[in-house]
């Protein structure tokens, strides 16, 4: 029977809501107040903050996340987390503790990452804040992502004392723990000063934004204290002086925005971890091709230079080339590209800057390029144009045996798949540590113009016919005879092909063709290590 509509049961009804009705209003009532705290959470310091921030050229931690991730692929932890409160300013707990921290896709590949809020009391970390970090270290290990840091802090919270300390203590230890197992990433979008320098420098890559960050150990204050000297923050620590000079930042980028579309990039050109190999990607560039160009590239003057990114850009997929550290000892090249749609990493001499000579930072530098190729399966590269090691004091006593043997420690120890191309010089020591056959190169090429020797003709040519050359009538003319006599016999690939040294004596436009095959075959290599806990590599 259907109930009749009457004043007094609409009454009734009015009096006593059913309980489903109760329920939905006591849910949105919830869900209000979850989202009037979440959107409190996102304003961060407050609005005056945020403009500052943009006012000083940076982008605030969020806006910085957007950049770097897919398009709504952002979620995030630990939101709502605080720390302890105290006295000097503590009282007021703020939800999230001055990082945001998640995980979210990069090209549809899944990455972990936080970004650090200077509009939260100077970003500066303390013992919440490190455990947020913490918390998504554990997961990009466990899971196998690479770990992005957006760093933008006053370092080390300073009303939370040795806490602090500790908690820089627990990021540290990650960092060197998860090294060689997944990718991982440090921007520097503000000040990083003190011992909070050290995470990032314990990461594989740092990039660092021009104007708006610096690195230090000590400030400016304190070297004033200390060695009454008045210095910037941008000439002790800018990302000019560590891009150009200490070589501690791998990419330079002129904004924020910029910064975060680099480090996309690179990500596309890494595998998310050691066990796994670097995405393909098809450029659509035909493994055939050649380049007659190449054949007219060397100068007939062995001492005249030439542009190695000119090689570099001819052989690579679609000439697309990621330089690292490309302000800093310029005379050796490092970075990655495609051969075949497969990541590789490339490392070679440049004749234009030194002659392409290996001295102390050069050495140093490719020696950690080649160790992180060889941690993540990227096979190496290397074309040689090396006229030995930097001779003089300055080098001597910077440690040239040290660095040199960094890089020959490198190379030994790398089981990747690996490849040489001596394109002209390759003198000394230098030739055997330009990843030759005798180091365990897997394949190595020559082109006609090789010059491969113990030293250079002349030097040699001093050497050998010394008394001779001294007795002559005419010792200038005897030195350039016997200098000539000994080009012919000895400088050149072909007493090396002979031995087997080099697997064969290329044409310079085949030479794209050439690797991707040789890359191909290598495709099944072996990977074998003698065991032990480690080695102990010349630092
Ligand atoms: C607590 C900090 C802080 C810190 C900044 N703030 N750094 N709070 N601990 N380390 C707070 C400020 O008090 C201020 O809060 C807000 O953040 C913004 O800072 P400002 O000074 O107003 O900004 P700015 O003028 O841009 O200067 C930024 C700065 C400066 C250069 C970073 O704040 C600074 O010098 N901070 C101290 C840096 C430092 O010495 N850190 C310790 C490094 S040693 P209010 O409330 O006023 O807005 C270290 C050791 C690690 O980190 C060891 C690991 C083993």
């Amino acid at each position: 029977m259907k109930e009749r509509l009457t004043r007094e049961n609409t009454r009734e009804k009015k009096k006593k809501p059913s309980p489903q009705y109760e329920t939905v209003q006591a849910s949105q009532k919830m869900l209000k107040s979850l989202e009037i705290m979440r959107d409190e959470t996102l304003k961060g310091g407050g609005v005056e903050l945020i403009e500052d921030q943009h006012r000083r050229g940076k982008l605030t931690a969020r806006e910085r996340i957007d950049l770097l991730l897919d398009e709504g692929s952002f979620e995030e932890f630990d939101l709502l987390k605080t720390g302890r409160g105290g006295a000097f300013g503590q009282e007021q707990r703020y939800a999230g503790d001055g990082v945001i921290t998640g995980h979210g896709t990069i090209d549809g590949r899944e990455v972990f990452m936080f970004s650090q809020d200077f509009t939260v009391r100077g970003g500066s970390l303390g013992e919440a804040h490190s455990q947020k970090i913490s918390k998504v270290m554990d997961h990009a290990v466990r899971v196998g992502a690479p770990l992005i840091g957006l760093n933008d802090s006053g370092g080390a919270r300073i009303q939370e004392g040795v806490d602090a300390l500790a908690s820089y203590g627990d990021i540290f230890k990650r960092n060197a723990l998860a090294s060689g197992m997944i990718p991982q990433i440090s921007c520097i979008m503000g000040p990083c000063a003190g011992g909070a320098v050290y995470s990032p420098a314990l990461t594989d890559f740092i990039f660092m934004v021009e104007d708006t960050s610096y690195m230090f150990v000590t400030g400016p204050n304190v070297v004033e204290t200390v060695t009454h000297t008045t210095i910037s923050h941008e000439d002790l620590g800018g990302a000019k002086i560590h891009g150009e000079k200490s070589g501690v930042a791998h990419f330079v980028l002129p904004n924020d925005i910029l910064c975060l579309r680099e480090v996309r990039r690179l990500i596309n050109y890494l595998p998310s971890n050691n066990r796994q190999r670097a995405p393909i990607l098809d450029l659509s560039d035909p493994a055939e091709r050649t380049d007659p160009a190449l054949d007219y590239i060397v100068p007939e003057n062995s001492n005249q230079s030439y542009d190695m990114k000119v090689l570099i850009h001819s052989i690579l997929d679609g000439a697309e080339f990621l330089e690292i550290q490309s302000l800093y000892a310029r005379n050796i090249i490092c970075g990655f590209g495609r051969l075949g749609g497969q990541t590789i990493g490339l490392v070679a001499n440049q004749p234009f800057v030194l002659a392409g000579v290996l001295d102390n930072n050069a050495s140093t530098k490719a020696a950690r390029f080649v160790r992180f190729c060889d941690a993540f399966n990227i096979p190496l590269i290397c074309l040689v144009d090396v006229p030995g090691f930097m001779p003089g004091p300055e080098q001597e006593q910077g440690g040239i045996i040290q660095h040199g043997a960094k890089l020959l420690y490198a190379f030994i120890e790398a089981t990747v798949p690996r490849i040489t191309v001596i394109v002209r010089k390759a003198y000394g020591g230098a030739y055997v540590v330009m990843n030759s056959k005798h180091i365990g190169s897997d394949i190595n090429y020559a082109w006609p113009s090789a010059e491969i020797a113990v030293m250079g003709p002349k030097g040699a040519a001093e050497v050998i016919f010394r008394k001779e050359i001294q007795s002559a009538s005419d010792p200038a003319a005897a030195l350039a005879q016997r200098t000539e006599e000994y080009r012919k016999t000895y400088v050149n690939p072909f007493l090396s092909a002979q031995r087997g040294y080099i697997d064969d004596v290329i044409f310079p436009r085949d030479t794209r063709h050439r690797i991707i095959r040789s890359l191909q075959f290598l495709e099944g290599k072996k990977r074998e290590r003698p065991e032990r806990l480690h080695g102990n590599i010349p630092l």
